[in-house]
């Protein structure tokens, strides 16, 4: 993926900068600029004056209305601290000093409005990030799975805005793994918005980056007797996951915004972790409906450590474990 070398950095500071942090997101108000985890050093290129900042902030929603209209990516659902972040980063790499000259660039080039794109889809990722949370993750697959025991029906899980894969695919190691998960039961689907990042998810090979270690996430699965090094093909710095694990999880892309729920999936677990933190208050509502939805009527429900559910919402879900962000649909 393209983002991936510039938000490395942030995978090596996400979860620590993520977890320290309760962000409510009903109460905040926009201001998660500082709670995200590629918050950087980035600033407006211009804001000498109040004219000049006027200017900026009209040239800057101009900006905005061009990506919205023109490259169909709805930028009013996301924070616009996090979109001038991004912006600035793509301006400082095409060393256009202004948002005017910026979008002009962007009219004509076809292969920014591209990297724009893709960077705007935030998809720092990991195997077992946050390795705690996945061990209340395990608990609720061990509890999914004894309750199917006596039943032909699968397991069901949705890892929702799944980035390169690499959730889902830890979702189905952990299962492969655990004597107490039926792996055979189990079916994942791995969605998100972004296209080049399914692309890698579907290929299932990861190229391990210089500040990335890949066999330290991977560790969390030390505490196996097998170990993954039977389902991870693990050659230099590139790591490849084998048919087994592969063959449990499918792709596809899927807008947790605008998309339908996934009503007819019945899912037992929903994983959705890491996104509600770049959207806008009033899109998060949506989103944890389309959830809900998708869910049996005792599903569970994961979101990111530096995340919570809105109190108004709290009706569609009970808390489970508090730590961890694991919550229980109470549709009944
Ligand atoms: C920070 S990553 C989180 C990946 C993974 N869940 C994790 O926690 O490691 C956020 C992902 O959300 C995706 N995303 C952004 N907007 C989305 C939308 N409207 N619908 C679905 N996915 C979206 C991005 O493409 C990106 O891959």
């Amino acid at each position: 993926m393209s983002g991936q070398s510039e938000s490395t950095p942030d995978s090596e500071r996400d979860t620590e900068s993520e977890s320290e942090l309760d962000l409510d997101l009903d109460l905040d108000s926009g201001s998660d600029s500082d709670t995200d985890s590629d918050t950087g050093s980035d600033s407006s290129p211009n804001s000498d004056s109040d004219t000049a900042a006027e200017t900026d902030a009209d040239a800057f929603d101009e900006l905005l209305a061009f990506v919205e209209a023109e490259l169909n990516f709805a930028t009013s659902h996301y924070n616009d601290s996090y979109l001038d972040r991004r912006i600035s980063s793509r301006m400082r790499r095409t060393q256009t000093d202004s948002y005017t000259e910026y979008a002009d660039l962007l009219h004509s080039d076809s292969d920014e409005q591209e990297s724009l794109l893709e960077s705007f889809s935030i998809n720092v990722t990991g195997f077992f990030r946050n390795p705690e949370v996945w061990d209340g993750i395990r608990q609720i697959l061990r509890h999914c799975s004894a309750r199917r025991q006596h039943t032909d029906q699968p397991l069901r899980i949705w890892s929702a805005a799944c980035a390169d894969g690499r959730e889902p695919y830890s979702l189905s190691l952990l299962a492969q793994l655990d004597p107490k998960i039926d792996a055979d039961a189990v079916e994942i689907l791995g969605t998100d918005i972004s296209e080049p990042a399914l692309e890698t998810a579907r290929n299932g090979v990861y190229e391990e980056p210089r500040t990335v270690d890949l066999d330290e996430q991977l560790s969390f699965l030390e505490a196996y007797d097998e170990g993954y090094e039977q389902y991870v093909e693990h050659q230099g710095r590139t790591y490849e996951l084998g048919a087994d694990i592969r063959q449990s999880v499918t792709f596809e892309r899927h807008d947790l915004i605008n998309g339908e729920p996934k009503s007819t999936a019945n899912f037992d677990l929903v994983v959705c972790r890491n996104l509600f933190i770049y959207i806008d208050n009033e899109f998060k509502r949506p989103i944890l409906q389309t959830i809900a939805r998708s869910l049996t009527d005792d599903g569970f429900l994961v979101i990111g450590k530096a995340e919570t559910i809105p109190p108004s919402l709290k009706s569609a879900f009970e808390v489970r474990d508090a730590r961890r962000r694991i919550y229980q649909c109470d549709n009944s």
